[in-house]
């Protein structure tokens, strides 16, 4: 697929598609036969240490895919920190707005059960000490990228202070946290889960309506996502269900990063919402097939032979 955009002699003049701006944590994962209750120890398989965190995640998968991508953030000067600057230039993600940092890089305990569906405790680190400033600095980069990605494992100011400066901003809401209306409002699309989407509206309910109910909140568009069943959008008023092709789920760890990371790209090269969500469902998909949040995500050839 081609990236669209702004043309000069047939070259885009941006140097990115989609600028991430977010969090990288080095993944601690450990299978468990069942999650453990409060107050409760239960014995797990070997650890596995992956690259993750979801802002690298969103990072990588887009540039998997194809997109031309650029990070902003930060990671600690220690080997987390170079496991994580490894991965992200593996799929040529571009670091220069990546800092060093004088603190121990992110780290996520994540437990995955039989089905593959996981709990995850973040200890911040370097994601911690990501400022407005770093964000200010990166300016000329977030100005010019056709999308801005973002997601809450940063400090709120950064995130407030990028959807400023999009000129689109892509918000996944996790974790879940309640957020000013004026980043709301930046917000096209708004992307949560059902948990996600609880959080915010104080209630459970049917994605259809959730859906209508987080627009009147204030963002340009939502997009619940809902693993195995897909998707629902909702843009002025109208509302979309997406479908997910079923595969047999391994992890799904990083499945929402890999979903927003590619929504972001085919936003990024001009596809509709509805059109960008139902892609995305299928890299998400991909994603759960493998063990891992990073080195679970499919390249194109993969999507297409789903
Ligand atoms: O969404 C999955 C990610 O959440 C993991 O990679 C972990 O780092 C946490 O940030």
């Amino acid at each position: 697929m081609s990236t669209v955009g702004e043309q000069d002699e047939g070259r885009p003049r941006h140097p990115f598609d989609v600028v991430v701006v977010g969090s990288a944590n080095a993944d601690l994962i450990v299978r468990v036969e069942r999650h453990p209750a409060p107050g409760e120890t239960v014995l797990g398989s070997e650890l596995a240490v992956h690259p993750g965190g979801k802002g690298a995640n969103q990072a990588v998968a887009a540039a998997r895919l194809g997109a031309r991508v650029a990070l902003v953030g930060r990671v600690g000067a220690d080997g987390h920190g170079r496991l994580l600057r490894e991965s992200l230039e593996r799929d040529s993600v571009d670091l220069a707005h990546l800092h060093d940092t004088p603190a121990a890089s992110g780290i996520a305990m994540i437990a995955v059960g039989p089905q593959g569906d996981n709990s995850i405790i973040v200890a911040p680190g370097a994601n911690a000490w990501l400022t407005e400033a770093d964000v200010l600095d990166a300016a000329p980069l977030l100005r010019s990228a056709p999308v801005v990605s973002l997601q809450l494992e940063i400090p709120l100011p950064a995130v407030l202070a990028a959807a400023r400066l999009a000129r689109r901003a892509v918000l996944n809401l996790s974790p879940a946290a309640p957020v000013p209306d004026e980043l709301l409002a930046l917000c096209d699309p708004l992307v949560v889960n059902e948990h996600e989407a609880a959080v915010l509206l104080g209630v459970p309910g049917e994605p259809d309506r959730q859906a209508k109910s987080l627009l009147a909140l204030g963002p340009r568009s939502v997009v619940i996502t809902l693993g195995a069943d897909g998707a629902v959008v909702a843009e002025a008023g109208a509302v979309h269900a997406v479908p997910s092709p079923r595969v047999t789920a391994v992890d799904t760890t990083g499945a929402g990063d890999a979903f927003t990371g590619a929504l972001a790209w085919r936003l990024a090269a001009g596809e509709p919402l509805a059109d960008a969500a139902a892609f995305a469902a299928r890299v998400g998909a991909a994603a759960v097939r493998r063990p891992g949040a990073q080195d679970s995500y499919p390249t194109m050839t993969e999507v297409e032979d789903l």
